[in-house]
């Protein structure tokens, strides 16, 4: 781990020297309206640019999933690294050299990351033992090399029931919980047993689960192929994309990232020099994961097995990416091949040659949806024409849709007007709305004075004097705790802006989401003075009113005549204080 800790200055050091402007548009790209800048937003499934970028505060803010925060909290989450290594990366671009070591500093709260790596040493360690002999030779013949075995962990489970005797430590409640184990009259059993193990690990390189495959002869009752860990709470299958983390940066540089099926697929790429492939370990890509594949690269390219089944994961996959507005490549494999048989059959550089070579998405749609149609039926061929316009509907590239309507009418002999008239979404509007939304709520004329104080307390130091010498007070629990992150913030720095006051409310998330929901406001950057006292004799307003109706309402209570009089006292004076503070505001 990192032997130093990087101190406030330094790091907002670093985050003066870049902008955050630069580093989101070589994301993603921005266009700019008015004082800030707009893009689609990466973290959520969405078209439209709802995510805003501001120059002047150095954030961005998503109007529609709510994410913010400075240029730190983007990369961490874009690329998903922890604070440290988004740090690291700014000062990399910045050209000033930190010395931190940029592992991955994500601090393991959860014991079963600690189970999972023993688990998974004790397995690296078996495939080297005597006992592992079988194992090794098996991986020898499909070609595996001791490269791939050390690059991807690989490791093997026997029939011994040795992590439970290694996991001794940790309470059943954690064994439960782990999946590493089967129960059985309140004996713990290995789940894995006999089988290569595939440690996998989630998108910041901690492992979470193991898939096993089975490696010897069976003669009557064979066992699944596969056998793979439970979901868990550190286990989410549909959220991870194996070899993620490997794969990110050959993906980035060539803007390019391919996503195949299997194990072996992925390893035989990697020995040929193929390394921008993340997997779907065989089931259908989620639409987290297309997420994360659009977030790889602008071009992806789906590769999945030859036969039926992979036409059938291609289909699927192709539509969860063009819900994202990707428009996905495509490569057929012949012979019902996967990658990896392809490869061992007619080498790499043919491999590489096809690869490059991949079709577009409607092209291997057509085909798809043929399949099983006679075009010389009219039915059948209605059948199809209906169905191919159907996905030229979702499909956001022009081009794409003036090619296809072309084939299909050669194919069919249907006009092409005819076809196009068809259509439902002619023509796609060049230009997505930018909609900047409203006040979201109704709030009450109070609860909005303290919204738009925050608001300018956020990067006005100003603003947080007038707020401390006058209230000092906000009667909503969230806005008075933030006010006072605002005023220690400006107490201790001397200075006051939301990005600088984001990194120093590190993972305080309430208060995060608080900053968030007053930035979403929106407003005009200019005020008056004026405008601030008149928010502050609002909250001022406010406050006498609840304390007084809390005063009149133990007074009633009361029944000591003299405490009685102390109330109406108390009551007095504070509306007395109230008016003598209007006074001075005047
Ligand atoms: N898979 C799985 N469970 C199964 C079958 C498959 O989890 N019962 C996953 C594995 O991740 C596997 C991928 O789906 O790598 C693709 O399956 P398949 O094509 O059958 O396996 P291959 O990768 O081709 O593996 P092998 O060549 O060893 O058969
Ligand atoms: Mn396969």
């Amino acid at each position: 781990m990192n032997g130093q800790r990087l101190d406030t200055e330094t790091i907002n050091h670093i985050k003066n020297s870049v902008d955050i402007v630069d580093i989101i548009s070589s994301y993603i790209p921005l266009t700019s309206r008015g004082r800030n800048l707009f893009g689609v937003c990466p973290f959520h499934d969405d078209t439209n640019p709802s995510m805003s970028v501001s120059r002047e505060k150095q954030i961005f803010t998503c109007f529609s999933c709510g994410a913010t925060g400075t240029v730190f909290k983007f990369l961490q989450d874009y690329e998903n690294i922890s604070f440290i290594e988004a740090v690291k990366m700014c000062a990399d671009k910045a050209g000033i050299s930190i010395n931190i070591k940029s592992s991955n500093t994500k601090t393991k709260d959860n014991e079963l990351y600690n189970m999972y790596d023993i688990a998974a040493t004790l397995y690296q360690n078996n495939l080297n033992t005597d006992a592992g002999l079988e194992a090794k030779k098996y991986l020898y013949d499909r070609k595996l090399d001791d490269k791939i075995i050390k690059k991807f962990k690989l490791g093997l489970s026997l029939n011994d029931n040795k992590l439970e005797k290694l996991l001794n430590k940790y309470d059943n409640s954690l064994k439960d919980r782990s999946g590493l184990f089967n129960k059985s009259n309140f004996k713990y059993y290995d789940t894995f047993s006999d089988r290569i193990i595939f440690p996998i690990e989630d998108l910041n390189g901690n492992i979470v689960a193991f898939s096993g495959r089975i490696y010897k002869e069976y003669k009557d009752e064979k066992p699944s192929k596969y056998k793979n860990s439970k979901e868990t709470e550190i286990f989410k299958k549909g959220n991870i994309l194996y070899n993620y983390r490997n794969a990110k940066e050959d993906a980035r540089k060539q803007n390019k990232i391919i996503i195949m099926e299997g194990f072996l697929d992925l390893f035989r790429a990697y020995q040929i020099g193929v390394k921008n492939v993340v997997i779907s370990m065989g089931t259908a890509v989620t639409k987290e994961q297309a997420l994360l594949l659009k977030k790889m690269a602008k071009d992806v390219i789906l590769c999945f097995d030859g036969d039926q089944a992979g036409a059938h994961a291609t289909y699927s996959c192709a539509n969860e990416l063009i819900k994202l507005g990707i428009t996905p490549k495509v490569v057929r494999l012949p012979d019902n091949l996967d990658p990896d048989e392809f490869i061992l059959k007619n080498g790499g550089e043919e491999f590489k040659r096809i690869l490059d070579n991949p079709i577009n998405i409607m092209e291997f749609k057509l085909e798809y949806l043929k399949n099983n149609k006679n075009l010389d039926n009219s039915t059948d061929m209605s059948e199809y024409v209906n169905d191919i316009l159907k996905e030229l509907d979702k499909i956001n590239d022009d081009i794409l849709r003036e090619i296809t309507i072309n084939k299909i009418s050669k194919q069919t002999g249907l006009d092409t007007d005819l076809l196009k008239s068809k259509l439902s979404n002619k023509k796609e509007e060049v230009k997505k709305e930018i909609v900047i939304p409203k006040t979201p709520k109704k709030t009450n004329m109070y609860v909005k004075a303290e919204q738009y104080l925050l608001y300018y307390m956020l990067n006005n130091a100003e603003v947080i004097k007038l707020y401390q010498k006058h209230i000092g007070y906000m009667p909503t629990d969230k806005y008075r705790a933030l006010a006072f992150e605002i005023y220690y913030f400006y107490k201790t720095n001397k200075y006051i802006n939301v990005s600088d006051l984001m990194i120093s409310l590190n993972d305080d998330n309430e208060k995060l989401n608080t900053i968030n929901e007053i930035n979403l406001l929106n407003l005009n950057d200019n005020y008056t003075t004026e405008q601030i006292l008149d928010y502050i004799k609002t909250i001022k307003n406010y406050n006498i009113k609840v304390e007084s109706k809390r005063l009149r309402e133990l007074m009633k209570l009361e029944i000591d005549p003299l405490k009685k009089a102390e109330y109406a006292q108390k009551i007095l004076e504070i509306q007395k204080n109230n008016e003598e503070v209007d006074k001075y505001d005047e």
